[in-house]
């Protein structure tokens, strides 16, 4: 992994700390902690290695911006979660969940999902995440709406774009999940930050 890749997500937890406590002091930077991961998501809507399978078929009508696509058409998903952007890098979860068309002339779809981590400091965690998804937005943002585990009263937001296209059934998004937990102790110091421990 390149260096300038890793600088941003070991450097911010350090200035978002700074930040807390030089505007608000101690308590509130006692208040909550910041996770921020980053994955691929792997869309694989048909062939070999499915992750997506459409399980509600829009009656109609067509849907004016997405050709083949109907109002109300819902997917199911178990997609991969992977470190790096191909397909063959380190799982690190899975993002269980539907999405449906829910636009009458957007290419909007509601996701709903949420993500199993199953590497990394927070294997066995869970985030809901929750929100619109307009693909025809280059960044779109989702909320983080809960959690388990490591992840219990998680809040906050996603930034989701598609990465690349594999091929025509194989989308991969890249994820950037930014949690506030809840925390009784202080944030950890940087040497030990969390951003580090990237799922
Ligand atoms: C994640 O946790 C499960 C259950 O404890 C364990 O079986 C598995 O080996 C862990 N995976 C990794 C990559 O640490």
């Amino acid at each position: 992994m390149a260096v300038s890749r890793l600088m941003p997500r070991v450097l911010f937890p350090v200035f978002l700390s700074v930040a807390l406590a030089m505007a608000t002091g101690p308590v509130a930077a006692a208040r909550g902690r910041l996770i921020h991961l980053h994955f691929f998501m792997h869309d694989i809507t048909g062939g070999p290695g499915q992750t997506a399978v459409q399980v509600v078929k829009g009656p109609g009508p067509a849907h004016p911006a997405m050709p083949g696509s109907h109002f109300g058409d819902t997917t199911v998903i178990d997609d991969a979660l992977t470190e790096g952007a191909g397909a063959s890098s380190r799982l690190v979860g899975r993002a269980q969940g539907t999405y449906m068309l829910a636009s009458l002339s957007e290419p909007a779809l509601v996701v709903s999902m949420t993500v199993v981590l199953t590497a990394g400091a927070y294997n066995g965690s869970t985030v809901a995440v929750a929100g619109r998804d307009d693909v025809s937005a280059s960044v779109r943002e989702l909320a983080v709406v809960g959690g388990t585990g490591a992840f219990r009263r998680a809040t906050g937001h996603v930034l989701w774009r598609t990465a690349r296209m594999e091929s025509r059934d194989h989308m991969v998004l890249e994820l950037d999940v930014y949690a506030t937990v809840p925390g009784a102790s202080p944030a950890p110091p940087p040497r030990a930050g969390v951003a580090r421990q990237v799922a």
